[in-house]
């Protein structure tokens, strides 16, 4: 889930997925492509593409980030000189940026890397890429730093057992932010900004009305409560409020208007 509640689909990259690799980092501002190859080279999409998706292998992986079928994010990493050591890379599409998509990502490459006993990833950046440098301080991993005309050597020891210190800082982190992606995804419930009632009855007494009515009443901040009322054949679809079973089941309703149970609608 992303700091806004959304849910995104993360999964491993495919030969097939070239395309959309190519597209998303042809699509990135040239600051962004500078920020991630460290030059403006044509060529850079293409070649991406190329190594992302290539068939897996053991000392490689790639993962991307997917929301409604676009490709918003790519994590990878390759074999460092170190052995058990992978040099991670990530971008996101521009429009995608602050969503904690590249901290998911780093995430999910985290468990990839523990699970095939790496002991650390390590991440070339500008000194000047700020936004990098965020994620990285945000993910709960001890990250050393060493800084050489203008590029920042990350290293992030991965916490190899259950025993480990810094594993508990890493899954409170990792806890502390599916909270608050959680807390986002119940917003538009528990906050709402407009309310529609469905089936709200004219008739005193009835369920949808005084759904309707406890709205007023408590005059939701901002919110926009619409009545809609339920015709009659969805009332016959709707769930009778009583008996807490579709209206008509069971012989409730069964002369195909609302029972006395359902009629409130709503
Ligand atoms: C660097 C880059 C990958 C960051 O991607 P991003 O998806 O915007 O990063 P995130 O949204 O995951 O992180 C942004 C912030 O959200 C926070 N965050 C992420 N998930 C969160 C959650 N569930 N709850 C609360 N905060 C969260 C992060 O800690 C970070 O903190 P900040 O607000 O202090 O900045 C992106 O800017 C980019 O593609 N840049 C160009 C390429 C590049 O520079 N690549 C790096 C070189 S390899």
């Amino acid at each position: 889930m992303l700091t806004d509640g959304t849910t995104i689909e993360i999964r491993a990259a495919r030969l097939e997925d070239c395309a959309a690799v190519r597209q998303m980092h042809a699509a990135m501002s040239p600051d962004n492509v500078y920020w991630r190859f460290f030059n403006m080279s044509p060529g850079a999409a293409e070649q991406e593409a190329g190594r992302v998706c290539r068939e897996p292998g053991e000392g490689h992986a790639a993962l991307l980030a997917w929301l409604g079928g676009q490709l918003v994010g790519v994590a990878s990493y390759e074999p460092a000189v170190a052995p058990a050591v992978a040099d991670v890379a990530v971008a996101v599409a521009d429009h995608m940026h602050g969503r904690g998509v590249a901290t998911l990502l780093l995430e999910h490459l985290v468990s990839i890397g523990r699970h095939r006993k790496l002991q650390a990833f390590t991440a070339k950046t500008l000194a000047a890429n700020a936004a990098v440098r965020r994620v990285a301080g945000g993910m709960g991993l001890p990250a050393k730093q060493e800084i050489a005309d203008g590029i920042i050597d990350l290293t992030f020891p991965l916490p190899y057992d259950d025993a480990e210190s810094h594993l508990d800082s890493y899954l409170d982190a990792m806890a502390g932010r599916e909270r608050l992606a959680n807390v986002a995804s119940l917003r538009h419930l528990l906050q709402p900004t407009s309310v529609a009632v469905v089936g709200a009855s004219r008739r005193p007494g009835t369920v949808g009305r005084a759904i309707l009515a406890q709205h007023r009443h408590r005059r939701l901040r901002r919110a926009r409560v619409r009545r809609q009322p339920a015709r009659q054949r969805d009332r016959r679809r709707a769930m009778c409020a009583v008996r807490g079973q579709p209206a008509g089941a069971g012989g409730c309703c069964s002369d195909g208007g609302p029972c006395g149970s359902c009629a409130g609608g709503g």
